[in-house]
This record gives C-alpha cells, structure tokens and sequence, in this order.
C-alpha cells in the first residue's frame, strides 16, 4: 500500500513517504533517537524548537506527570539556530527524511530573521512556526492567541523563507481555534499542525507549592487526545490547506483516527517519552493495520467520518 502523502501548500508542496511524523520538543534534535529507530524511514522529523540565541529555559522543576499525560515548562531551551545549522542538521538524513525546523520568537521581526536564516539551509524542507510564545513587545498575548498577529507572524516567515513550505502550529489555547487557523491560510501558510500544548497546572497539596517552577505549564500526552482530535477536525473543515495531526496519538490506530478527522499526516509526541521507539513501530505497523482495518488507502480514509 503506498503510504505517501503530500501536503499541498499554497505556494511549497511537502512529500512524505509515510503520515507519521515526530513533535518538536519530544524528539530532541532526532540524533538523540538514532539508537531506537531508522531516521530516514519516518515521514518526517520536526526537530526542538530553535531560536535566534541559546535559551536555558526555565528553572526546574518544568517536568511532572499528571493522570495519563504529563505538564511542561521545558521554556523552549535549545542551541540556538547556528549551533543547529552547524552541528545538528548535517548529520541529520535529510535526503530521505524530511527535516521540519520549529522556530520561536518573542517579536514579529525576530520570527522573520529566524526564517531568513533557516530559508539558506537546502536541508531544511520546511519551517513549522510554534506561536504559542509570548510577543513581548505586545504585552505578553502569545501570537497563536490573536488573528492578527497570527497573521502578522505568518506572513513575516512567508516571505522571509521564500523555498520553504510554511506549517503554522495552532494553539488549543483559544476560543475558537478556525478563526486562528483562517487567519493562517489568509496569510500564506502552506498546512496548519494542531494542536500544542494545553495550559495547565499541578500542586503539592503537602508542601501546599506549585509542582512547577513555572506554576503552570503545557499539558500533553494521552489525557489531550480528545481536543486534539476535535481540533483536527474542526480545522479541516474550516480550510483548504492540509492539517497535519498531534496531541496524545500513541499508536497507529490513534494515527488513523486523526486521519478519519481530515489529518494528512500526525506528529508522534509525548508517546517517545514514553516508548522511544513508538514513532518508529508506527511507521512499521500502519500497513498491517490498514489492512486490519479494511482501509484502501489513506486518501480513501482521510475526512470520511460519516456523520449521522
Ligand atoms: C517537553 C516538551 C517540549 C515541547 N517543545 C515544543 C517546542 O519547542 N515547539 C513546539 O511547537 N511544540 C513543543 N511541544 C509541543 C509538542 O510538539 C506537541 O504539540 C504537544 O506535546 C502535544 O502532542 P503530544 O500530546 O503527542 O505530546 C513540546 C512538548 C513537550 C512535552
């Protein structure tokens, strides 16, 4: 069965051999995972999320486990883009696999130089852009939480990344997530991956303190599958472009699912925290289970879910 899926962009098409990606921040730079699986045969590797500088992230404690998921303030440390271009990204399989750079920035501009650089790289496919950060000159509103600086940030990394394919990364942290996800496409992104992180919290009833350093954090993992997927489907819904699928998926039924919803392609997260070699066994078992499952071809599944 042919497993390939392309997402077609407005302006860059994206071709995978298979749907099944791994999620920024869960998946290191991908070199970390080279003991547990063949690289060059996932879909896709979208590498931790890159800044302009170095970033420490935030105090510890930024890791706890909640029921059936786990809460972040990880704070988005990483090298640094010139450390990435340099060290990390020759070493990566980018012939075979397609290498998907995360950028964060904390102000429109910054967001367009991120992607000026990245544009240079020829082994870099395509930008996903995380605006669940904070704008600091705006106050603090994280971009993903206004259209029009969702459409502001998407438009800067357009332009600045003229040969790359433009994946805009939704927050579920809004009211109405369609609104944010057509204020994308409007601007020139080229697919919409959805969703990030929830907001969320934890305490020690005992020490009567917050679990996290942060006091909140990003709630991830199996707990967040059902928003995810109602995400998922509202988004495909609401645009042309293609949706790619994450939050909680742990196996290659859940991949399918997102698939029933409208997704392309899903991104495997927390769930390599939990296994490391799960993205890598989803990529093996998706044929059996089409199979099992009586599904033709993912094209065939994709958005059927017969309503009433
Ligand atoms: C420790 C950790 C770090 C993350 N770092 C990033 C990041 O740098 N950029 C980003 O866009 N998303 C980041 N995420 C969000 C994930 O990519 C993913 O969207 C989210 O965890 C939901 O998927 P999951 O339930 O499969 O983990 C991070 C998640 C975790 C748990």
């Amino acid at each position: 069965m042919d497993l390939s899926v392309t997402l077609s962009g407005q302006t860059h098409n994206l071709t995978l051999k298979n749907p099944i990606l791994t999620a920024s921040g869960t998946f290191g730079y991908g070199l970390e995972f080279e003991t547990y699986g063949d690289l060059a045969g996932l879909g896709g590797m979208v590498v931790k999320g890159l800044s302009l500088e170095a970033r420490e992230g935030n105090p510890t404690p930024r890791i706890v486990e909640t029921t059936a998921g786990m809460l972040n303030a990880v704070g988005l440390q990483n090298d640094g883009v010139e450390v990435f271009c340099a060290q990390k990204l020759p070493l990566l399989p980018s012939q075979e696999t397609p290498v998907i750079a995360n950028i964060y920035a904390s102000s429109v501009e910054d967001f367009g130089k991120l992607a000026a650089r990245l544009n240079e790289e020829e082994s870099v496919a395509a930008l996903e852009v995380n605006v669940s950060c904070p704008n600091v000159r705006e106050g603090g509103i994280a971009f993903g939480q206004d259209p029009a600086m969702l459409a502001q940030v998407t438009s800067i990394v357009r332009s600045a990344a003229p040969d790359k394919h433009i994946m805009v990364k939704l927050s579920p942290n809004v009211t109405d997530i369609t609104v944010m996800a057509r204020a994308a496409e409007d601007a020139g992104a080229d697919s919409i991956s959805c969703i990030n992180t929830l907001l969320g919290m934890a305490v020690d009833l005992k020490n009567r303190r917050p679990a996290l350093a942060n006091v909140v954090g990003g709630l991830s993992g199996p707990a967040i599958k059902p928003v995810a997927l109602r995400c998922v489907w509202q988004v495909a819904r609401a645009v042309k472009i293609p949706v790619v699928g994450v939050g909680g998926i742990c196996c290659v039924e859940d991949a399918l699912e997102f698939i029933l919803a409208g997704a392309h392609a899903v991104q495997v997260g927390t769930a390599s925290f939990m296994r490391p070699d799960c993205a890598f066994d989803m990529v093996r078992e998706l044929p059996a289970a089409c199979e099992r499952l009586c599904i033709t071809s993912l094209d065939e599944l994709r958005g059927s879910l017969q309503l009433g």
